[in-house]
């Protein structure tokens, strides 16, 4: 059995496949436009590996994605692939909308049409969530899980309760709107034409190869290259943060065990404020790479313009899966942003070539012939 995983070279998408390839030997198709964010150098450790196929191309590509689907057959799709960062959904909402919406709707059709091609299920087999053990994917079997943000529910005030999964959308910013789009059109393909679809609509993630354009990654990048913290607004701004490794456990068990056409909500209870997030990181270079001049890193502290249309807070209720499927996270936040700083610290080389794009190059030697 075949995994085809969309946007599997970006920040969790690739957590994703190094964690699955890990303790699974069932295959990776990995489709992947490699847009700035897309940075095979995070999978140099599968290079040779004939688990991982690394596929260069849009979800957004019809013939490309029948092609794959028709060859490697796969149980399930996970689909990563999309533009991630608010700031650039600000400036320049157009990719969002091509990738996040219409590239959506194109892969569900590509889906769709391998999905009906499927054989139907003998009656006994009918109830059966799909299983490695099984020799080739069925209708009933087949899994479309859409990774999805909680940005979709838009912003909470002070005292709201954390978002369910029966909160209402309201997204704020063409990113948030773009996600939200997608996850309607993965629940009408459900509705409309009965394809086994999942969602997942996750918090802020955190972890090992986070591009330094999101907070937490450009702190401590900024930090240690002596730069000012940019810090939004008053910085009281509340996000709920997921160590990126428990998303990944939380994808796999929703794909393992999730109801089909249900959603389900993924966080770790960490409602921080960004202004405690950034003093955390300080603290933390403090002791592991403390500054030459012995002053703290928080003295780099710059409150700057707010964001556009800034959410105040989000937080998730994640009590559905943790209760129908016995999802919990492994990490605390204190464990989670601990292993994330002393990972920037010990991987200067990853951040250089993603900051100056020479992992291009890199790419380019490595990968050569292995790219479709
Ligand atoms: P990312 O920007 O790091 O990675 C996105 C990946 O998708 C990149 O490898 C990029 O090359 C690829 N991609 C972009 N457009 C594509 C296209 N048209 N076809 C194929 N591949 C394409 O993003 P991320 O942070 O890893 O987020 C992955 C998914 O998780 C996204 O759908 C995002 O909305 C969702 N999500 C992210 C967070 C978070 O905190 N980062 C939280 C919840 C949900
Ligand atoms: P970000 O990591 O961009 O994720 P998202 O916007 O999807 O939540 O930002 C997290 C929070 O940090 C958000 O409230 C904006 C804020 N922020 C800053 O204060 N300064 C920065 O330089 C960045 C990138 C974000």
């Amino acid at each position: 059995m075949t995994l085809l995983v969309t946007g599997g070279a970006g920040f969790i998408g690739a957590n994703f496949v190094l964690d699955w390839l890990a303790t699974s030997d069932e295959p990776v198709i990995n489709l992947d436009k490699l847009t700035y964010a897309g940075n095979p150098e995070t999978l140099a450790s599968l290079q040779g590996d004939v688990r991982h196929q690394l596929v260069q191309g849009d979800i957004g590509d019809t013939a490309l994605v029948s092609r794959l689907l028709a060859e490697h057959r796969p149980r399930a799709v996970v689909n990563f692939a999309a533009e991630s960062h608010v700031d650039r959904s600000i400036h320049g909402p157009g990719e969002f909308i091509e990738t996040n919406i219409v590239g959506t709707f194109r892969l569900l059709e590509s889906v769709r049409g391998y999905w009906s091609s499927l054989p139907v299920a003998s009656v006994s087999d009918r109830e059966q969530v799909p299983s490695r053990s099984e020799t080739a994917p069925t209708q009933e079997s087949f899994r479309f899980l859409h990774v999805s943000t909680d940005e979709v529910y838009g912003s909470l005030d002070k005292d709201d309760p954390a978002f369910s999964e029966t909160h209402r959308y309201e997204p704020n910013s063409p990113y948030s709107a773009s996600k939200a789009a997608s996850d309607h059109l993965v629940r009408a393909w459900h509705h409309t034409y009965g394809l086994p679809v999942l969602t997942t609509n996750c918090s802020n993630n955190y972890g090992p190869y986070h591009f330094p354009e999101k907070l937490i990654p450009l702190m401590i990048v900024n930090a240690l290259a002596g730069k000012p913290l940019p810090v939004y607004g008053d910085g009281m701004q509340v996000r709920d943060w997921l160590y990126v490794k428990d998303h990944c456990s939380a994808i796999r068990r929703v794909l393992e065990a999730g109801r089909l056409g249900e959603v389900y909500n993924v966080g770790g209870w960490n409602e921080k404020p960004n202004i405690e997030i950034v003093k955390t990181v300080c603290v933390l270079l403090d002791e592991l790479r403390p500054r030459s001049d012995g002053k703290s890193y928080a003295e780099q502290i710059s409150y700057v313009t707010d964001r556009q249309g800034h959410d105040r807070r989000y937080a998730i209720d994640a009590r559905k899966l943790e209760a129908e499927l016995g999802w919990k996270p492994a990490e605390t936040f204190e464990t989670g942003i601990r292993k994330t700083v002393e990972w920037y610290l010990a991987n200067p080389e990853w951040v250089l070539h993603v900051q100056s794009g020479a992992y291009r190059e890199w790419v380019n030697k490595n990968y050569t012939g292995r790219l479709a």
